[in-house]
């Protein structure tokens, strides 16, 4: 990601319980070399108090947009011009849906509207919140315009409640923001979404997968500090901001892009939905139906996860299993066949996996099997990539 030292970071402080731990968040930003402001909601002022931001950051805090102590009164176009970095934490459910719906009816709101600047979301809520589909929807809507989102951890909450929903520590989030995780100084190769084989120049063979897993499989590798190259299939997403995207549409300019781009990562994450078999002889003009049948030869596509795999200087190799029934006992086969270091076992077809916000995923490796359980994909990456930043220097060598 870069780094810290020097970014320009408006941090939106929002009015959940976790607000406590902002100021604390501002002095570890601050230490890894950062420029500070901080914009507090309404709901925040409950919580903490300007003075305590004030002494931290040794600047102004910002509340209203109608204050007129600012030049001209238009904090937020100043702030939005400035800002590198819009980084919202506590990001409660009330101003992830107004964020999502580009609402613009306070400072903070109307200084996330108006910027260029990276969005960063470090969530923090109730855990029945965070699990409601609409907060699901709004997160969703936001990683798919780019947005980085950071956590939920799992753990204590409010209310003696546990569950996911607790913010980051001030600490894991300026790390996952100078790019200080576990998998600092990685580069991790992930593919992503569908790919569609063209029958003529309209129609294509395609699948229903719509690259989320990836995409939250991308961000939680860039939380983690890693180099991130996402090679993607056709998808409604923005790539979560600091990974390098080469976009493909077919088999087998993806099996191209992931052999031109695979030297040097120490991590290959094959979540890409691969179509197994591609028409033979793509026809050059639009096909007329002018029989009451018609026949499509298929061949098959490269294996791009079990060429990687078989390479000799070879990253540690991650795949997924995307199973309607025996789902551990077919991935733990794809597993041996494909010669990789885990494998994740991802239900599909019924209330889980393609197109839905949540999943449920078992990892798989030759020595055991870790269930990461269910949660949305968000989470379940966050998991995963948790897991192999352990494996990691151990099983690679
Ligand atoms: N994969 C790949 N290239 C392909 C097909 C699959 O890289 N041409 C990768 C996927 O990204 C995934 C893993 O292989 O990580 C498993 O894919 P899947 O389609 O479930 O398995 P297949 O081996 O194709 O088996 P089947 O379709 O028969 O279940």
């Amino acid at each position: 990601m870069g780094g810290l030292k020097g970014q320009h970071i408006v941090l939106i402080v929002g009015g959940g319980i976790a607000a406590y731990k902002a100021p604390d968040l501002v002095r570890r930003l601050a230490e890894r070399g950062a420029e500070v402001r901080v914009v507090m909601t309404r709901g925040a002022e409950h919580f903490v108090t300007a003075t305590t931001f004030h002494a931290i950051s040794h600047h102004r805090v910002y509340h209203s947009l109608w204050d007129t102590e600012t030049e001209s009164g238009m904090a937020h176009l100043q702030l939005a011009r400035w800002a590198d970095i819009v980084l919202v934490a506590p990001a409660t459910a009330h101003l992830i849906a107004e964020l999502a719906h580009g609402f613009a009816g306070d400072l903070a709101t109307t200084l996330a509207l108006a910027t260029d600047a990276r969005l960063v979301l470090a969530p923090a809520m109730n855990r029945r919140m965070w699990r409601h589909p609409a907060t699901g929807i709004n997160v969703e809507t936001l990683a798919a315009r780019g947005a980085r989102i950071l956590g939920p951890a799992t753990g204590e909450l409010a209310e003696r409640e546990s569950g996911p929903g607790r913010m980051l520590e001030p600490v894991e989030i300026a790390q996952a923001l100078d790019g200080a995780g576990p998998l600092a100084g990685k580069r991790v190769l992930v593919t992503a979404g569908p790919t569609e084989e063209p029958i003529d120049p309209v129609r294509f063979v395609g699948n229903r997968s719509s690259g989320r897993m990836g995409y939250a499989v991308a961000n939680a590798a860039l939380n983690a500090g890693a180099e991130v190259t996402l090679v993607s299939g056709p998808t409604a997403l923005a790539p979560p901001s600091g990974a390098k995207l080469i976009p493909v549409r077919t088999a087998g300019e993806m099996a191209k892009a992931v052999d031109e781009h695979i030297a040097d990562n120490e991590l290959f994450i094959s979540v890409a939905a691969v179509a197994d078999y591609t028409p033979k002889q793509p026809a050059k003009d639009k096909i007329k139906k002018t029989g009451k049948t018609l026949t499509l030869e298929l061949v098959r596509t490269p294996d791009i996860l079990a060429e990687v795999a078989a390479a000799k200087k070879r990253p540690y190799c991650v795949g997924f299993a995307a199973e309607t029934t025996d789902v551990v006992e077919h991935a733990r086969a794809k597993l041996r066949e494909k010669k990789l270091d885990l494998i994740c076992a991802n239900r599909v077809g019924d209330e889980h996996g393609f197109g839905r916000e949540d999943n449920a995923l078992v990892a798989i490796s030759a020595d055991g099997e870790t269930d990461l359980g269910h949660g949305s994909k968000q989470v379940l990456a966050e998991r995963l990539i948790a897991l192999i930043a352990e494996r990691l220097p151990h099983e690679s060598g």
